[in-house]
């Protein structure tokens, strides 16, 4: 392998400077050699997308609890749990870079996604059965949350097939290979999608009138989050 290639597939670990930002440059966040996955949770702007998430979801959550409980509270609380561990699976794989560290990035980010999935078709099930008789995506809210649906189920499709199954079905492991920005970009996508139909959910009647969290509090915490995952999005894995 030439020292070329190496150094590729190997980016040398970042050392920290004097006159560096102090949560490193965008997209500088590196595994290094021989450091566990879960240092990926916190390294670089990762912090800053910590802090957002579990803001946005101490929000839902104490909202609920200072109410009383009732069958559609699982609602919320279940939606923002999916978002908090979708958050934590793309923080984990982001800073992968050897063969070694993206396999393993590769199974963690798969094995929270589907306890996300979970949590998100348990979310739908309650509101579903909240509503059983009124009409039904009639707010902007449940319009978004839809199609936030729709797409959670194509991004599963398509990762599950560019990773598991990309011979089988798309005829070429290389094939699937090069969907694999095209699902990054999606995922990107989607989760500024997700954080929208919370946002839309502080508007709905239920909301203005019981629960009362407050829009400007969702929108910062989305904001961190986006730009604490947005900062660490390598270039180069999206293929730019
Ligand atoms: C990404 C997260 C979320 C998704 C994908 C989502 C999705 C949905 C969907 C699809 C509906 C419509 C069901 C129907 O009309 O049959 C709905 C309703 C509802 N959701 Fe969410 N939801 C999310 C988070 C939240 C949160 C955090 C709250 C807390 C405030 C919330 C509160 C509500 C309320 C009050 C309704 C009933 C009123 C309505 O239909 O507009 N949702 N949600």
């Amino acid at each position: 392998m030439s020292s070329a290639t190496s150094t590729e597939e190997h980016p040398p670990a970042v050392e920290a400077r004097e006159d560096q930002p102090l949560l490193g440059k965008p997209g500088g966040a590196t595994q290094g050699e021989g450091v566990g996955i879960h240092h990926n949770l916190v390294t670089g702007s990762a912090i800053v997308a910590q802090a957002g998430i579990w803001i946005l979801v101490a929000l839902v959550w104490s909202a609920i609890f200072s109410k009383n409980l009732v069958f559609f509270s699982a609602h919320p609380l279940l939606n923002s749990s999916a978002v908090l561990v979708q958050v934590q699976a793309i923080l984990t794989l982001q800073p992968t870079h050897t063969p070694k560290q993206k396999t393993l990035g590769t199974r963690v980010h798969f094995g929270l996604h589907a306890l996300s999935n979970l949590a998100f078709i348990a979310a739908l099930v309650v509101v579903e059965i909240s509503k059983d008789k009124y009409p039904r995506f009639t707010s902007p809210h449940a319009v978004l949350g839809l199609i936030t649906y729709i797409c959670i189920v194509l991004q599963v499709l398509v990762g599950v097939v560019q990773y598991f199954f990309p011979a089988q079905i798309l005829g070429s492991v290389e094939r699937g290979k090069t969907i694999y920005k095209y699902h990054r970009m999606s995922g990107y996508a989607l989760l500024v999608l997700e954080l929208a139909t919370i946002c839309a959910a502080t508007q709905t009647f239920y909301n203005v009138a019981i629960l009362h969290i407050k829009l400007w509090a969702v929108l910062i915490a989305s904001i961190l989050v986006v730009l604490g995952v947005a900062a660490r999005i390598k270039k180069r894995k999206l293929g730019f």
